[in-house]
């Protein structure tokens, strides 16, 4: 399946807030904050205000998937990226500065799928998108830190935060080491 995607802007902002909006701030309020150096606020409030203030400013790289809902355009999912500064509060943080060598010029933080379009590519399109993105701007190495799916049992998609392994590898991201029972560093030289 073909999506079509879009930057998160001041102009696509609505796109992103009502997706949001539908999750109910997603995991509670998060609103893709808690990987941008400023960290969760006091309320889903503030989180949202965060994010808009980044958008505003043109301090975010997220790339929006759009399909077609109830006859209009709608954003379905999203994958954030950015440099490790943008992007600095990985899950699991402690264990990967244990080990860390030089840092990736990039990192992917969040992807997030609809609840009711998972299972139909949209990651895929998203980090597709992303990487593409990324080679534009001069590529480099991207780091992504998803979670093992394999040898364990069926994770519903609600619970891998940061994506499964397979969505990764399948563009060709190899392991580069463990940082918890579950989650891997992930690297492709883009
Ligand atoms: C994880 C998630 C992003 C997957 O999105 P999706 O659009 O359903 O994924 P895709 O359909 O593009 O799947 C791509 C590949 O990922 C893998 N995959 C997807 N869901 C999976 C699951 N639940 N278990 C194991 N592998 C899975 C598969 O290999 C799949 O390829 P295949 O369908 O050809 O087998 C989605 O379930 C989600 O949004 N979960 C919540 C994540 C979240 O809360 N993020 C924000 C908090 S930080």
């Amino acid at each position: 399946m073909s999506y079509s995607t879009a930057l998160l802007t001041p102009d696509t902002w609505a796109d992103f807030a009502a997706l949001v909006d539908a999750h109910r701030g997603v995991w509670g309020g998060c609103w893709c904050i808690g990987f941008h150096p400023e960290g969760f606020g006091a309320s889903p409030e503030e989180n949202r205000e965060r994010k808009r203030a980044r958008t505003e400013a043109g301090t975010v790289h997220q790339l929006l998937v759009y399909d077609r809902v109830d006859g209009v355009d709608a954003a379905v999912g999203w994958c954030q990226w950015g440099p490790p500064g943008e992007v600095s509060r990985i899950k699991n943080a402690a264990a990967y500065e244990k080990g860390a060598g030089e840092p990736p010029d990039w990192r992917i933080g969040c992807v997030f799928t609809a609840g009711k379009h998972r299972g139909r590519g949209v990651a895929r399109a998203a980090v597709r998108g992303v990487l593409a993105e990324i080679r534009a701007a001069g590529g480099g190495v991207v780091e992504a830190y998803p979670e093992q799916t394999e040898d364990r049992k069926p994770q519903r998609g609600a619970y891998l935060h940061t994506g499964p392994e397979e969505l990764y590898a399948g563009f060709g991201f190899t392991r580069d080491r463990r940082i918890a029972k579950w989650r891997w560093v992930m690297r492709l030289s883009v």
